[in-house]
């Protein structure tokens, strides 16, 4: 089976490239490297994908790229969008809007276009309705909850349009089409910039770099934090056995507190360091956990890793990265 992972050399993507390539997949892979990095697609210093011939540095907000790089295609991974930490994406909601859309809508044409067999779309609990998530201790939602629509921002918008335009294609050719929506996921290798990481990269970087470290917003909001190898795990099946079965949800059992986050760095780092809270910064929703129980039953899939040892695998490997 020949496979193409857009976003291939992100987070999610450079993690997922690797496990097929254990798996003998015929792996491709498109990044316009916006965030991604070549550098993820390497192991021990070599990579683990031919970067001359199954790696194509394209920009898919253009059409005519979409077309070229799904030639030849039995499935595609969709994970190509852009990403980033809340202020970016609050600070940039137009751009990112706009991209996402672009993005989905070329690719998802392009594959019917071509005759894919297989499409799985990589989607986001921040598509769900704002409303649903403003107390702490808010009930895991459903799958089907994102509708009636109303994510806080424009990312969570055009994540929930792409769900939405894959849903008519899947309805209007002969793809079969699948959703994976994920809670917040981290782990190695991540994005650690200023501008662009992600709240627990952010945090570990000020702590390592020994920058102020200050927490936006008043540390109470909670987030549903996945582990990137659970991640990787619940792709798989899905690839194995989610198809058919329309939207499926990664969450972990629980939320867990910025504050807690921060304060379980601070001890990772065994730093004497106060965490101090920035409350005229945003903070987002107050509370997301998402409902596993069709996780569970369709795919066998449950969460293995645990806050802790996550964080402590994903501290480390932004020390060595930032220290050498
Ligand atoms: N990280 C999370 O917390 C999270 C949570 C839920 C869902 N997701 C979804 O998972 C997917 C992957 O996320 P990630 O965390 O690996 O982010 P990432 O930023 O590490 O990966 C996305 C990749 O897409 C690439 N990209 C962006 N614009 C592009 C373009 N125009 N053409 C080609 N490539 C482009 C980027 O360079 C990057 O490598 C995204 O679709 C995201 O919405 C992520």
């Amino acid at each position: 089976m020949n496979i193409l992972v857009t976003g291939g050399a992100g987070l999610i993507g450079s993690n997922l490239v690797k496990a097929l390539t254990k798996k003998k997949f015929d792996t491709y892979v498109v990044d316009n490297l916006w965030r991604g990095k070549l550098e993820n697609l390497k192991e021990n210093n070599d990579f683990f994908i031919d970067i001359k011939n199954n790696f194509y540095n394209k920009d898919l907000n253009n059409y005519n790229n979409c077309l070229e790089v799904t030639k030849n295609i039995d499935t595609v991974i969709h994970l190509a969008d852009i990403v980033a930490g809340i202020n970016f994406v609050f600070g940039n909601e137009a751009f990112v809007f706009r991209q996402n859309l672009l993005i989905n809508s070329n690719i998802i044409k392009a594959a019917i276009e071509n005759n894919i067999k297989n499409f799985l779309y990589i989607g986001t609990a921040c598509s769900y309705p704002l409303e649903k998530q403003m107390e702490i201790g808010s009930k895991p939602l459903l799958e089907d909850e994102v509708y009636p629509a109303n994510p806080e921002s424009g990312y969570g918008w055009s994540k929930l349009m792409g769900e939405y335009e894959l849903t008519l294609a899947g309805k209007l050719s002969n793809m079969n089409t699948g959703i994976l929506r994920l809670h917040n996921v981290y782990g190695p290798p991540c994005e650690v910039s200023e501008e662009r990481s992600q709240v627990i990269p952010s945090l570990a970087r000020k702590l390592i770099l020994d920058e102020d470290f200050i927490v936006w917003g008043s540390g109470s909001q909670r987030r549903a934090f996945l582990y990137i190898d659970d991640v990787i795990d619940g792709i798989l099946k899905y690839l194995k056995q989610g198809f058919g079965h329309g939207c499926i949800q990664l969450s972990p059992y629980e939320s867990t507190s910025i504050a807690d986050i921060a304060n379980k760095l601070v001890k990772i780092s065994n730093k004497k360091v106060n965490v101090k809270f920035d409350t005229t910064k945003p903070e987002g929703d107050k509370d997301r956990t998402g409902n596993i129980e069709k996780a569970k039953k369709v795919l066998e899939w449950s969460p293995e890793t645990t806050i802790d040892d996550g964080l402590e695998k994903t501290y480390r490997w932004i020390e060595k990265y930032l220290l050498g």
